[in-house]
């Protein structure tokens, strides 16, 4: 992994947080931004240093179209009891290998093609043989969602009476409902265990998700959670980024002009610097990049779109009054355009008092 840039202050209230954890006073945080910002590259820093500090790391992710009862805590565990510490968990060839050549069994059942409680039982079978329960108490082949429930409570509780936890969902808004309910709970428990919570979500997507919603609200009524956005990099951050991406190949003016065509995105730096020609340095985006801001611009309005097309012929700046006089649109319609794409982080707003936004996106 290349070096690490910025975030200094969103990293030492993890570590913070990795530090209570261990005097058991666990805490849960949500970490959030838009695609490509930087959030699983800054837990695994996280992880690191708990990892130092003798953590044991459980990791789950919500996967794009699996909507499958438990899956994300399935996976954490599945990754937990299967290729224990084995460095980085996601890399899902080796981890799919690793699970074949330890229990075929299993591999039968992963969540993709099924039967989630089955796998879950027998999970907590081996869980409890790896504990030293030589003989682990049978489980109900028909366990329902509560069995299932109280088993992964059972695990995560006896594992935290032994080891301190971190806990890792990654990509929340692609979460199952029970796993959200077992988020939940688990943060509840951490208040007063050696368990410390990260979960991140793309803001973009919350809004497909209502059980997310729903339980942000629901967790955020019991104050159990400390919210961190993450933001794009800052132009110096993002010309430290592409000079050690390129391996100081690219000037300072051609990392600016990567700044000035991705807001400091991570993401599309990476794929900018990726691709570009270094005898004849020009600033393109990838056609794969494009199919993504595309995607993310698919579900917006004809309405929001027409006022996006004309702020983004205007510049990367650009004014309420310039909106309204190129866009024809009667004010109101214009500021509830202006709304909902600030809402989907397309545009920012730089200075209220001068109805003054910007763009934060490429179209
Ligand atoms: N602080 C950083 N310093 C250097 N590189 C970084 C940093 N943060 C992220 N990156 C790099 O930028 C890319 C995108 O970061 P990452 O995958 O962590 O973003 P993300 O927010 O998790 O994205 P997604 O929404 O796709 O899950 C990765 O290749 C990562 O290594
Ligand atoms: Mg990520």
């Amino acid at each position: 992994m290349g070096k690490f840039i910025g975030r200094e202050k969103e990293l030492s209230i993890l570590k913070q947080k990795v530090d209570s954890a261990l005097g058991k006073k666990g805490s849960t945080v949500f970490l959030f931004g838009n695609a490509g910002t930087g959030k699983t590259r800054l837990v695994s820093e996280a992880i690191k240093y708990a990892k130092d500090k003798n953590f044991k790391i459980l990791v789950g992710e919500g996967i794009k179209g699996v909507d499958v009862d438990f899956e994300v805590m399935f996976s954490a565990l599945k990754k937990y009891l299967i290729i224990k510490d084995r460095g980085e968990s996601d890399e899902k060839g080796k981890l799919l290998r690793a699970i074949k050549h330890a229990s075929p069994d299993i591999v039968a059942v992963v969540p993709i093609v099924g039967d989630i409680i089955a796998a879950g039982t027998s999970l907590f079978v081996r869980y409890k043989e790896e504990q030293g329960e030589l003989k682990p108490r049978e489980i109900d082949s028909n366990a329902d969602k509560d069995t299932m429930f109280n088993l992964f409570k059972e695990m995560i509780n006896d594992l935290s009476s032994k080891v301190p936890l971190l806990l890792f969902f990654d990509n929340l808004h692609f979460a199952d409902e029970e796993s959200l309910k077992i988020m939940h709970y688990l943060s509840r428990l951490a208040i007063e265990k050696r368990i410390f919570i990260i979960c991140s979500y793309d803001l973009e997507h919350v809004k497909e998700n209502p059980q997310l919603r729903d339980t942000i609200q629901r967790m955020n009524r019991e104050k159990l959670f400390l919210e961190m956005p993450l933001q794009n990099l800052t132009e110096p951050e993002t010309i430290e980024l592409v000079s050690e991406l390129s391996k100081e190949k690219a000037g300072e003016k051609t990392a600016k002009e990567i700044y000035s065509k991705t807001n400091g995105n991570m993401f599309l730096i990476e794929e900018i610097v990726k691709n570009i020609n270094w005898k004849n340095p020009k600033i393109e985006l990838p056609e794969t990049t494009k199919e993504i801001i595309e995607g993310r611009l698919k579900d917006i309005s004809e309405n929001d779109r027409k006022v996006l097309e004309i702020a983004n012929a205007i510049g990367k700046q650009f004014t309420f009054s310039q909106l309204l006089e190129k866009s024809n649109l009667p004010e109101e319609k214009l500021m509830d355009s202006i709304d909902s794409l600030i809402d989907k982080k397309l545009i920012k707003e730089i200075d209220a008092s001068k109805d003054l936004y910007e763009m934060n996106c490429i179209i």
